[in-house]
């Protein structure tokens, strides 16, 4: 289902932006394959209500990955079982990226990195029990030093189908320079397909293809306020002013569909990110900042973003 022959485009887990909307955008404009936001291993054993909801797709999104977190075997095999109770979820990636103190503190995302036997171990666990049809891993280059190429084979013989790879470790944060040569010695380390991620965008992914010889790229934060970037990249043009407007518009209705209300107040983040580069952008984002209706959010919407204004 993953034509890794075909060098594909993935959109990155991005926690608070790549929901249903997103990433139903995302694929309009010819994403390759989606990941859902991370969610806790935890979170689907006791919170299984609210955590479902998270797992929701859009008909588009084939193929579609569901990516947990967590370092208790016993809890992830759970979290499996529940996943397997769902068509339409087509692999499960285990996160060993996250950054964040208390996702560490339970020896969960990138801390996962400093115990590359366990991590195994929870790769099996996924692999052997799960009934979809791809295990994948999304790694760092190591926790403070860069030891990635030294486990990717390991990950291979514990049942990764595939393996992402953003190229930073965890003391990198998300600032420092990608190392894009250690992601090619992460590739050149198995056999199995590596797709590379960190800062890519539309000036640099055919760079990155050459630098890292990876089978296909995963596109993060460069989406968020441009999820017409995939088509930029696959068809080498870009979206004009009257292109974009109409898309922020169907991101709009998406989100007042998926969240109600709620959405006149998740979208702003997403405005802010639209409206860069357009002149009169901070006094948009601060005026967007204090709409409560979904009509006047339309109005101003329809405004600001008219091509005229543009400045693309
Ligand atoms: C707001 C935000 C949320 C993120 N959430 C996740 C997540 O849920 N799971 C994950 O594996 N990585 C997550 N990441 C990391 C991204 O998937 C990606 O690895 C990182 O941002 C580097 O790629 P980029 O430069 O293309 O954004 C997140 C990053 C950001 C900025």
């Amino acid at each position: 289902m993953i034509d890794f022959s075909s060098k594909p485009l993935f959109l990155a887990p991005l926690a608070g932006f790549s929901d249903l909307p997103l990433r139903t955008l995302a694929k309009r404009f010819g994403c390759d394959c989606t990941v859902s936001e991370m969610i806790s291993s935890n979170a689907f054993v006791y919170e299984h209500d609210k955590t479902l909801s998270m797992i929701e797709k859009s008909p588009l999104e084939t193929p579609y990955i569901v990516q947990i977190a967590g370092s208790n075997k016993d809890i992830i095999a759970k979290a499996v079982d529940i996943l397997n109770q769902f068509d339409g979820i087509d692999g499960i990636d285990l996160n060993c990226g996250c950054p964040v103190p208390k996702v560490i503190k339970q020896n969960a995302g990138s801390a996962l990195l400093n115990d590359p036997k366990l991590l195994c171990t929870l790769i099996e666990t996924i692999k052997n029990r799960s009934n979809k049809r791809y295990t994948s891993v999304k790694i760092r280059l190591g926790f403070n030093t860069k030891m990635a190429h030294e486990i990717a084979r390991d990950l291979a013989n514990a049942g990764a189908d595939f393996i992402c790879v953003h190229g930073r470790t965890r003391a990198g944060g998300y600032s420092a320079p990608v190392d894009y040569e250690a992601i090619a010695r992460v590739k050149s380390a198995t056999t199995i397909p590596v797709v590379a991620n960190g800062n890519i965008d539309i000036n640099n992914y055919q760079e990155v293809f050459k630098i890292t010889g990876c089978d296909g790229l995963m596109i993060g934060r460069a989406s968020i306020g441009s999820p017409w970037i995939f088509k930029e990249i696959k068809e080498n043009q870009s979206i004009n002013p009257d292109e974009k407007k109409q898309i922020i518009k169907e991101h709009f209705e998406l989100m007042l569909k998926t969240y109600g209300d709620h959405a006149i107040g998740i979208f702003r983040k997403h405005l802010h990110e639209y409206s860069k580069g357009i002149s009169g952008a901070s006094e948009f984002r601060c005026m967007v900042n204090q709409i409560h209706s979904a009509e006047i959010m339309r109005e101003q919407i329809d405004c600001f973003f008219d091509p005229c204004r543009a400045i693309s």
